[in-house]
């Protein structure tokens, strides 16, 4: 692999032994992939940094890391951890509460930004074609797509080296040779209530880069859509016909349009619960961006009852705690249980239910799987009524 003057400084270590080791990790990681250089990145987003998921030997890395001197050389963010970092959750388990806090601490010494949460955009926007070393699949893949930016699906500790060193292997969805539209889907026929539904049909049954046609051009939707084909595939990006920036993709001459409709995706969908259920809504998966949150308040606010047993579970970003004090303490006052800087995924639930009522596919894909829940797929709107017993 070439390697600049200053990248071969760093590997030979005169820049401390942390540099080395990681900039090691990426040469090595890219040379078995073929790349042929490194690209200087502007923004690493790490994931895995939950203790439910990297337990000991996660805490134990990170923080000899940090007294062996590694301190960021880009700007970057943090994946959600496994507490409410408001620290009132019913549905949250706060076991790990102690060790998860000793991670962050790291990491912010480290220079990471306090961003705890799987929406990085909305801390800072990627611009088109910028390279980044990003983990989590569905800010990847909505970076790629909708951004036009660059980078691949990193692992934890693959986006910690690049957030380090400032450098990701040249290779993948880098390149734009890599970017290649193979098919064309036509998804007019198919409802947003079930884009999370759709994304988990593409990812399971697509395996080049598509070209989504006839999409609706809400970003919440897309959203859900695309962090659900990153949840069941591995799709990286996913072009959305007149969203996704131009000269960010290249299409192949020949290329078939294939159309799918609601009955293709029903099996996704699941069947609704009975009355006897004992469900779990949870609406922000991804997180919920203000627009989302804004409008579950208002939703919420028609209603004067509370929500009762049927508990909410919401996410939302660390850095709205504040802004957002007065609505967050109105949904609490109506029984929802409101969580920040993690989700029911990356961490352990305190409380048992039958029933797992969602807009989100990739919370369908992740809850059946890991907590053994029946799963249906509806509206946002949808998922509030059903919690409310409607
Ligand atoms: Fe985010 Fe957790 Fe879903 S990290 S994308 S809310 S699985």
């Amino acid at each position: 692999m070439y390697l600049s003057r200053e990248q071969e400084k760093m590997l030979n270590g005169e820049y401390g032994w942390v540099y080395a080791r990681a900039l090691e990790v990426i040469v090595k990681v890219g040379e078995s992939l073929g790349a042929e250089k490194l690209v200087p990145i502007v923004h690493a987003h790490i994931s895995g940094v939950s203790y439910t998921n990297i337990g000991e030997p996660g805490l134990g890395f990170i923080k000899d890391f940090y007294s062996k001197g590694a301190r960021v050389r880009v700007y970057s963010t943090i994946n959600p951890g496994c507490i409410d970092l408001a620290g009132s959750s019913q549905v949250i388990s706060s076991s790990f509460r102690e060790k998860q806090l000793e991670i962050n601490m790291y990491l912010e010494k480290m220079g990471f930004e306090k961003t705890f949460t799987c929406i990085p955009y909305l801390h800072r926007k990627p611009g088109i074609n910028e390279h980044l070393a990003w983990g989590e699949s569905s800010a990847v893949i909505f970076a790629n797509s909708i951004f036009g930016a660059r980078t691949n699906r990193e692992g934890g500790p693959l986006a910690l080296a690049a957030a380090l060193t400032g450098y990701t292997y040249y290779w993948g969805l880098h390149i734009l040779d890599n970017r290649v539209v193979s098919t064309k889907i036509d998804v007019s026929s198919i409802r947003g209530e079930y884009y999370g539904a759709l994304g988990l049909w593409l990812g399971e049954h697509i395996r080049e880069i598509p070209m989504l046609t006839g999409i609706s051009g809400r970003l919440d939707l897309l959203k859900i859509l695309l962090a659900a084909s990153a949840a069941s595939g591995d799709h990286g990006l996913i072009v959305l016909e007149n969203i996704t920036p131009e000269k960010t993709y290249l299409v192949n001459d020949k290329i078939e349009t294939v159309f799918v409709d609601e009955n293709e995706i029903e099996e996704y969908i699941g069947s609704m619960p009975s009355r006897k259920d004992k469900i779990l809504g949870y609406i922000g998966c991804p997180h919920l961006d203000p627009y989302e949150f804004e409008k579950l308040v208002e939703i919420i606010s028609k209603n004067d009852k509370g929500v009762g047993d049927n508990l909410l579970l919401v996410s939302i970003p660390y850095i709205y705690m504040e802004v957002f004090k007065d609505e967050i303490g109105f949904l609490k006052s109506r029984g929802v249980d409101i969580v920040v800087g993690t989700c029911p995924i990356v961490s352990k639930l305190s409380r048992e239910f039958d029933y797992l009522v969602t807009n989100s596919g990739k919370a369908v894909f992740y809850m059946s799987r890991l907590h053994k829940l029946n799963t249906y797929i509806t509206s946002f709107e949808r998922t509030v009524d059903l919690v409310y017993g409607g």
